[in-house]
């Protein structure tokens, strides 16, 4: 048995999750988890379970769950909560913390997780955890992207993922309530807009949403079209090529005025001698952020305001679990939780 302390950062995403160890492992996967539906499923795929960029490509033969779709731990589901613990066992395994434990290291963990689910369902996060860890301190992840960033004092942080926008204005302190603020309009509405405006064109359109999002993620913009953008697609069990161009910008840009009017919102909430700073220490985080034009379409937003600056994250996989790492290496002993032992 060892006396070995470790400490981990782990960001449960909508979309994607990742761990930063003390050892200086870093790990991802995408959030989806599946179980095989029946019994030639399980004879074809040959495991009990697969879990992320697996799971989806062989979506046909599982029970897919993305366990903290719109940023919760869907409440009754017990397949979310093993999907959340399949999530963790996978990041944990393949870091080596898994392994570090079972030879008796002690592990404290700060998780970042939606600030959403944070609000709803702290408690389920909390039984998820256990048998992970021995300590853990749960924050939400834009909180966790701005302790990595050092960005503590008069920033505001918008972590645009998949199921939610979170905003979290540093002040100094830990946030509070009203330093935060959640909407649904992030990655997956742009998708679903997509969709829905693509069918408008082309009624015989059978796209599955997980083509929707890589075409957003390859052609995406926000402001003027930079080109026509075309895509090949099956339209009646025919390879069709149409035209997305409208219905992409159309979905793309809808994202900016509600972004735009909930930063603006919270930024006016802080004292007033202190908003200009904050204006111009904006910083966008989370997949969607690197949507192309959406620093700029911010800063277009706040310039009848007095102007200012939106800058982005640079790691965008790692940057929620980083900043959980730096965080469980500075958190004093008093603001830890024990876990019980499993
Ligand atoms: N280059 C890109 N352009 C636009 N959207 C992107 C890009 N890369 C990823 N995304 C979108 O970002 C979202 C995932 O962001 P992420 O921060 O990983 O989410 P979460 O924290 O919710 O897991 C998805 O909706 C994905 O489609
Ligand atoms: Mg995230």
């Amino acid at each position: 048995m060892s006396d070995q302390k470790m400490f981990v950062g782990i960001d449960l995403g909508t979309s994607r999750s990742s761990i930063s160890t003390s050892e200086e492992k870093h790990e991802y996967v995408d959030s989806f988890v599946g179980w095989p539906v029946d019994m030639v499923a399980r004879k074809v795929l040959k495991r009990k379970v697969l879990i992320g960029g697996e799971a989806v490509e062989n979506r046909s033969m599982l029970d897919l769950h993305r366990p903290l779709e719109r940023g919760l731990l869907k409440e009754g589901s017990e397949k979310d909560q093993e999907a959340v613990r399949e999530l963790v066992a996978h990041l944990m395994r393949e870091s080596g913390v898994g392994k570090a434990r079972e030879n008796g290291a002690s592990v404290r963990g700060v998780v970042g997780v939606p600030a959403e689910a944070l609000r709803v369902n702290r408690q389920r996060l909390k039984d998820a955890m256990r048998g992970f860890m021995d300590h853990l301190i749960i924050v939400s992840e834009p909180f966790a992207v701005a302790y990595g960033m050092e960005a503590l004092l008069h920033a505001l942080v918008l972590d645009i993922g998949a199921g939610t926008a979170d905003f979290c204005l540093m002040q100094g302190r830990y946030p509070t309530e009203e330093d935060q603020r959640t909407l649904p309009n992030a990655g997956d509405w742009v998708d679903e807009q997509l969709m829905k405006s693509l069918k408008e064109d082309i009624p015989d359109l059978a796209v599955s949403i997980h083509t929707i999002r890589r075409w957003k993620e390859e052609h995406g913009f926000i402001g003027k079209a930079p080109k026509s953008v075309k895509v090949t697609t099956q339209i009646g069990g025919k390879p069709t090529e149409i035209d997305i161009t409208q219905s992409l910008s159309q979905s793309c840009n809808a994202i900016v005025p509600p972004l735009a009017e909930t930063m603006l919102d919270l930024i006016a909430t802080v004292d007033p001698d202190y908003q200009e700073t904050v204006r111009h220490n904006v910083i966008l985080a989370g997949g969607t952020g690197m949507l192309k034009g959406l620093d700029s379409a911010l800063e277009a937003a706040l310039k009848s305001y007095g102007g200012g600056r939106v800058q982005r994250a640079e790691d965008t996989i790692f940057q929620g679990s980083k900043g959980g790492l730096a965080l469980a290496m500075d958190a004093p002993s008093g603001d830890w939780e024990k876990l019980p032992k499993e």
